[in-house]
């Protein structure tokens, strides 16, 4: 889907995926891994900024990367008024380089929302913005949908396409916002 496509959605408040809350399986996976050391942390498709900013106050160095420049906008006013630190920045995490590599990388709702035939092109994203050793937490959207976005995938697609690169450390389902119980599945990802 194009820049256009996407900014639009922000202009017209056509933002179903807009929850006004972090990823519940994300607040939930912080809270309980409060030993881990931090880094830095990519969210790719950051939208507002709930997530880039969950992982700001968990003590990391959280960066939003987003298409539209609505959405960025957004990012930026909340961050400020929430006194948080994170940065966000105008960006095309398929095609674009990533200012340095990341220790973490977070994908919420993006994978989702973006055509099918780029799946490949999302791989190798993830390859480039992330370092080696580096963590790939994901919360995909198992749904069969296939006229989106979003648009859905299964776990065992997401197993295929990602171990060849990844040793999956855990998957489980998690708590969800009402709308997705039952429809999201995690997966904690160590970039081989
Ligand atoms: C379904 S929304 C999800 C937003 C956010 N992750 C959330 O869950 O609230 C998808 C977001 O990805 C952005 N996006 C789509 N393609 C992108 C790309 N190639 N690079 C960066 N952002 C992209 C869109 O602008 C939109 O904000």
């Amino acid at each position: 889907m194009s820049r256009d496509f996407w900014e639009q959605r922000y202009q017209t408040n056509e933002m179903p995926w807009e929850k006004g809350a972090p990823a519940p399986g994300l607040v939930d996976f912080l809270a309980a891994q409060r030993e881990l050391p931090g880094g830095t942390v990519c969210v790719p498709g950051c939208g507002t900024g709930h997530d880039a900013r969950e992982w700001a106050k968990a003590g990391f160095r959280a960066y939003g990367y987003d298409l539209a420049p609505s959405a960025i906008r957004l990012c930026v006013e909340r961050t400020l008024a929430a006194g948080l630190c994170a940065e966000f920045r105008l960006a095309d995490f398929l095609r674009d380089e990533p200012p340095f590599p990341f220790d973490w990388l977070f994908e919420h709702t993006l994978f989702c929302a973006i055509q099918p035939p780029e799946r490949e092109l999302y791989l190798r994203a993830v390859l480039r913005w992330l370092k080696p050793g580096g963590q790939y937490l994901a919360v995909n959207y198992l749904i069969p949908d296939t006229d989106g976005p979003p648009f859905g995938t299964t776990r065992e697609e997401i197993v295929q396409r990602f171990s060849p690169h990844f040793e999956l450390l855990s998957d489980w389902v998690p708590r969800s916002y009402p709308n997705r119980v039952g429809l999201e599945r995690m997966f904690w990802w160590k970039r081989k």
